[in-house]
């Protein structure tokens, strides 16, 4: 079986907004295998959020090769992208992906569903997490902390194979940002889950492969003793 999640080279992509352009992503390469987890950081505005949504296909790269799961990206149609986000790739968003009218357990099942799953083990996530008691709220009354831990819970409850997660400890605080990065790497270890993970939190970028940094539009190896 092929490795390969990701294949990306030389991949380039700007925005336009009225007359200006602005070019964030200038020839950006990355390889992501199974079983490897990749930390991207980052300043803000560097461009890391519109990676994740060119890997899952919200976005279009403007020039470059992709390939996912090996196949090249100009042989996927939006069925093929949708089903992807359904099955294979879960994306945790900035700001959470729950439905905003089921409650967290309703989520939970909705996602395993679209999945194709007839189990999932969403209870003993939500356990570990420390969420369980949130199962029957709706999103709006979860913290920001609990909303994005229910997020997670419905991202790994579809057992995808490569997860792509933005700043997935962000609202957590130490305590709590300390139990998601099992949830990660047991899931590598054990289902060959490909995780690139842009993350600012050294309990998550430490524990991954690889930490890569995004500056002028590219990935590079992260020096830390260049920063600070
Ligand atoms: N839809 C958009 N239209 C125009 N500019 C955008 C859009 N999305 C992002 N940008 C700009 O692209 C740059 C990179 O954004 P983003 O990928 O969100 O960065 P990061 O996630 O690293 O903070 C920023 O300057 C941002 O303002
Ligand atoms: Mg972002």
């Amino acid at each position: 079986m092929n490795d390969a999640l990701i294949q990306a080279q030389d991949l380039s992509r700007s925005y336009r907004t009225g007359r200006e352009q602005i070019s964030v992503l200038r020839g950006l390469s990355l390889d992501l295998r199974r079983g490897e987890a990749v930390a991207v950081i980052g300043p803000s505005g560097s461009g890391k959020s519109t990676l994740l949504n060119l890997l899952n296909g919200l976005l279009a790269p403007d020039s470059g090769q992709l390939r996912l799961f090996g196949r090249d990206r100009s042989q996927l149609n939006d069925d093929d992208w949708a089903e992807l986000r359904r099955t294979r790739i879960a994306t945790l968003f900035q700001d959470g992906n729950l439905i905003p009218t089921l409650t967290v357990a309703r989520n939970i099942v909705f996602r395993a569903g679209l999945a194709g799953l007839q189990e999932h083990d969403g209870e003993i996530l939500l356990e570990r997490l420390g969420i369980a008691d949130t199962a029957h709220r709706y999103p709006d009354q979860l913290s920001g902390g609990q909303r994005q831990r229910a997020a997670l819970a419905c991202a790994f409850v579809m057992r995808p194979e490569l997860i792509l997660a933005d700043e997935p400890t962000g609202s957590l605080d130490y305590a709590t940002a300390k139990r998601v990065a099992p949830l990660f790497f047991d899931a590598i270890r054990e289902r060959a889950l490909g995780a690139l993970i842009v993350t600012h939190n050294p309990e998550l970028a430490q524990r991954c492969d690889q930490v890569l940094e995004l500056r002028e539009g590219a990935l590079r190896p992260w020096d830390s003793a260049l920063s600070s």
